[in-house]
């Protein structure tokens, strides 16, 4: 169902753009004023920032046309990390192509875009020039409005694309470079209201996994280990639990499980002793994120009495086990809690060509002398903490 239990079925369908032109087409011989109110925005996007070559197109009736996305796993996995130069060269390489199949299965011309949006920071600034530079370039030679979108307001705002979720509303942006509580009072007023103050939750997940040894990317291989494991075997720390705020910490927990697997001699660091890790380290990252929500959910609740929903964004937002303890808070707290589909939780380019959509149709647009920025956070109000926040 829409809109509410864990999994979010979102309503996007993926359509072949050839209806979408013989709609357009077959309009043309209504009035120009009823053609106005019923015409339909086209938003190309395109997403850089990380290890994901992503190229997508959305229109204003929250349908999906096009979304391709490449993952550059296999590139990195030898590094056992994202390696900025090798991600860099894989966009330049692989991007064009991209846009040309998004640009395919929607069935849709240069011509027929209202606007051209990419993400314009933050990320590794390598592959947000890339696609900087050739959004910019589309939308020059098309003579179409540029739209340079921050990461961050493409995780905020995928529920309004596939659930068309009201303002206000709570956010929890739990990713590899980000984890912030944020309330989204609507398109471009974000108020960040919690942070991490060391590492973000994903970035927890992958350094676990690696210390395990469980691989890269360690986030979903720590999941499906944890489902095997005993989650009360090993104490782990629960960090600031019980404290005001809404602030995060995870290293002290990361640190924690380097030291129980450094108390095991080698032969003894078995397949069960990980799963126990692995599952231990879950439940504790859970425990934690419901603690410092629950604080998040009250000051929301507080001050905003009209919003009604918790919305789980961001790489990690893919994790059942902690989909699964939040719903637990949203419904002793009367909200719900809606994460997009699993393939929209992680990186891709139509949660970029919809927040450009959003902004766009309320009138903004970026000038082609955008510079691409490595950091850019939502709320620039918030207090900065030393090491915190915003990464990518
Ligand atoms: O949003 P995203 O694709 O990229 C960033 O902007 O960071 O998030 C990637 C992060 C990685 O840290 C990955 O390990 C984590 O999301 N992740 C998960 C799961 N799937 C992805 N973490 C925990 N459980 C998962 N199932
Ligand atoms: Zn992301």
């Amino acid at each position: 169902m829409r809109g509410s239990g864990v999994e979010s079925t979102g309503s996007f369908r993926y359509i072949i753009a050839k209806p979408i032109r013989e709609i357009k087409n077959g309009l043309s011989g209504l009035s120009p004023d009823l053609l106005k109110r019923i015409k339909i925005m086209i938003v190309l996007g395109i997403e850089t920032s990380c290890d994901e070559t992503a190229a997508a197109v959305v229109n204003d009736k929250r349908e999906i046309l096009a979304n391709r996305v490449l993952s550059q796993l296999d590139d990195h996995r030898p590094y056992g990390g994202v390696v900025p130069e090798i991600a860099a060269r894989a966009h330049l390489e692989h991007l064009d192509r991209l846009v040309a199949e998004a640009m395919d299965d929607a069935g849709v011309e240069f011509d027929d875009l209202d606007a051209v949006a990419c993400t314009g920071g933050p990320g590794l600034i390598g592959g947000v020039m890339v696609g900087t530079m050739t959004a910019k370039a589309i939308a020059f030679a098309a003579q179409k409005p540029f739209l340079a979108v921050n990461h961050l307001e493409g995780h905020a705002l995928t529920v309004r694309l596939t659930d068309d979720v009201p303002f206000p509303y709570l956010l929890l942006l739990v990713s590899g470079g980000h984890c912030q509580v944020l309330i989204v009072e609507g398109v471009g007023k974000y108020k960040r209201i919690g942070t991490t103050i060391d590492d973000a939750v994903g970035e927890a997940f992958d350094k676990t996994a690696k210390m395990l040894g469980l691989g890269y990317p360690g986030g979903p291989a720590l999941e499906k280990v944890a489902a095997k494991g005993d989650p009360n075997r090993f104490g782990l720390p629960r960090p600031l639990r019980g404290r005001p705020g809404c602030d995060f910490s995870f290293s002290g927990l990361k640190t924690a499980v380097r030291t129980y697997m450094d108390g095991f001699p080698v032969e003894q660091q078995t397949e069960e002793v990980k799963a126990d890790l692995a599952a231990s380290f879950q439940r504790a990252v859970g425990d934690t994120l419901i603690d410092r929500a629950r604080n998040a959910v009250f000051e929301f609740m507080r001050d905003y009495p009209e919003g009604k929903t918790l919305v789980l964004a961001g790489g990690v937002a893919a994790n059942k086990y902690l989909r699964g303890r939040l719903v637990e808070l949203t419904d002793q707290a009367g909200m719900q809690l809606v994460a997009p589909p699993l393939e929209l939780c992680t990186d891709n380019a139509a949660m970029i060509a919809w927040a450009g959509l959003e902004r766009f149709r309320l009138g903004e647009r970026d000038d082609l002398d955008f510079k691409p920025r490595p950091r850019w956070p939502l709320d620039p109000e918030a207090p900065k903490r030393p090491g915190a926040g915003v990464k990518a």
